[in-house]
């Protein structure tokens, strides 16, 4: 099938539904764009960033990848950063990670997956720096949660630890980073309170003069 003639179809559908709720919807959105949050989640079809929040267009910035990996070498997410950063100057950045997470389970186990393991060995890396708390529970699943846990906190750290963030917050903006975990199993959105504001709270080490 060359034209998946429904996916236009809904299309349609919805643009309608947003247009009969407010008419110049789209005519204001296509001017510009001021979202306050800027999204940095797993590219799961279950964890899709603005229905849960429930945020209408215009209103989130999205950077999503197998996941939710903030890699400092990944000109993909640090390109999204800072554009979000700099030019649209969001004031909260949202890691968000979720329970279940395909990703994380493959970075578990000991399978070759292709070329996805070298993005994968991040995870990896987050398990050995935290391998005696996670060994130290009993089944997997609750190895697997706490482990997407870690990689939030970690993909928060690494956020910080940007010198597109440093400089932001250098420059006396009012810029916010949260860690977040999602479940798929009931929707619920949790705050894992490692929200980070400024340079002081991040390790000495990565902190910029
Ligand atoms: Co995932």
């Amino acid at each position: 099938m060359r034209v998946l003639k429904n996916l236009f179809e809904k299309n349609k559908q919805w643009a309608t539904r947003i247009k009969s709720a407010d008419p110049d919807f789209f005519l204001k959105l296509s001017k510009q764009q001021s979202p306050e949050y800027l999204w940095i989640g797993c590219s799961d079809s279950r964890v899709p960033a603005n229905e849960i929040v429930d945020l209408l267009p215009g209103e989130i910035f999205v950077h999503r990848n197998i996941a939710n990996l903030m890699v400092h070498t990944d000109f993909n997410c640090l390109s999204v950063l800072q554009y979000a950063t700099d030019v649209l100057k969001v004031k909260h950045i949202i890691v968000c990670g979720h329970y279940g997470c395909g990703g994380v389970k493959a970075a578990m186990d000991k399978q070759e997956h292709g070329i996805i393991d070298n993005w994968l060995r991040n995870i990896k890396d987050i398990y050995r720096y935290h391998q005696q708390q996670i060994d130290a529970l009993e089944t997997d699943k609750e190895k697997q949660d706490l482990l997407c846990e870690l990689n939030v906190i970690e993909q928060v750290a690494n956020v910080c630890h940007t010198t597109i963030v440093q400089n932001a917050w250098k420059s006396g903006r009012e810029l916010t980073v949260h860690g977040w975990i999602y479940s798929i199993e009931d929707g619920i959105l949790q705050d894992l309170n490692v929200c980070v504001a400024n340079a002081n709270e991040i390790s000495r080490i990565h902190r910029i003069k």
